[in-house]
């Protein structure tokens, strides 16, 4: 179970507030999606529970340890993964490599072709391929999801998984998060704006502005959604600047 406590976070050089007194329980086992407007501050929580972003105030729980000051590399030790909203290449390391390092803490045995299956590649293709600028940005999308699948994680974070990902393969990377949910006691933590993942989500968290303004279940999150009744820039709406999300 991960929880952060009244945690905020300002930039510290314009001392602008990013997030917000979040206070948020994510319980292992579950699916849990973030969405919200851009800019809503979904990224910045990410960065904050994988390490990237420390605390202004307010701490940070992993199944009761205090991990607030813990580094990324450290918070990856302890089962933490994070997939990028746009993943980072690497010079002069293989796709075969990456997902071998990635699967070298796994105790179970991860084939990685049957990894590289799950997110639509094949491998054959792919294996001796370097993972640099030469692959395309679905790819290296795809094989960056494909590393936080290989580790047998506590909690996973997917940072848009869907952006460049193709509508056919669409549909088999969600039941690739199905699946990992009903093998491993993983919390899976998946920002999205697309309604087919918010689906598979057990609670729906919505990000507006740094703050979390609602969470709730699917069903009526997405009712809401429809009927227009969670607004999702309510605060900016009242201050007269207005944005659609
Ligand atoms: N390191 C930083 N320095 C300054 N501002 C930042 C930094 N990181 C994030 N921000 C700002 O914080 C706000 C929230 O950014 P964040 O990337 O978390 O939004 P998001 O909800 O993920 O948006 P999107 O849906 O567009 O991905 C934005 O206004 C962004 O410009
Ligand atoms: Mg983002």
């Amino acid at each position: 179970m991960l929880e952060l406590e009244k945690v905020s976070w300002q930039v510290e050089e314009t001392e602008t507030e990013i997030l917000r007194s979040i206070d948020l329980t994510l319980a292992a086992q579950k699916i849990y999606a973030i969405t919200g407007p851009n800019g809503g501050g979904k990224s910045s929580l990410a960065k904050m529970i994988m390490g990237v972003y420390t605390p202004t105030s307010g701490r940070i729980l992993l199944d009761g340890q205090d991990i607030t000051q813990l580094s990324i590399s450290e918070r990856a030790r302890q089962g933490i993964g994070y997939a990028f909203q746009n993943p980072p290449r690497f010079k002069g390391i293989k796709v075969e490599e990456l997902l071998k390092l990635a699967a070298a803490n796994n105790p179970e045995k991860v084939n990685i072709y049957d990894l590289l299956y799950d997110v639509g590649l094949c491998a054959q293709d792919y294996l001796e391929r370097d993972v640099d600028a030469s692959l395309s940005g679905g790819e290296m999308k795809r094989i960056e999801i494909a590393t936080v699948l290989a580790r047998n994680l506590r909690v996973a974070v997917f940072d848009e998984p869907e952006a460049g990902i193709d509508l056919w393969s669409f549909q088999k990377l969600a039941e690739t998060f199905t699946s990992i949910h009903q093998k491993y006691d993983t919390t899976i933590v998946i920002i999205s704006h697309q309604e087919r993942i918010l689906e598979l989500a057990d609670e729906i968290i919505l990000m507006v502005n740094g703050k979390i303004s609602l969470q709730s279940t699917k069903d009526k999150i997405l009712a809401g959604i429809l009927h227009n009744e969670a607004c999702l820039c309510s605060e900016r709406c009242e201050k007269g600047v207005g944005q659609n999300a």
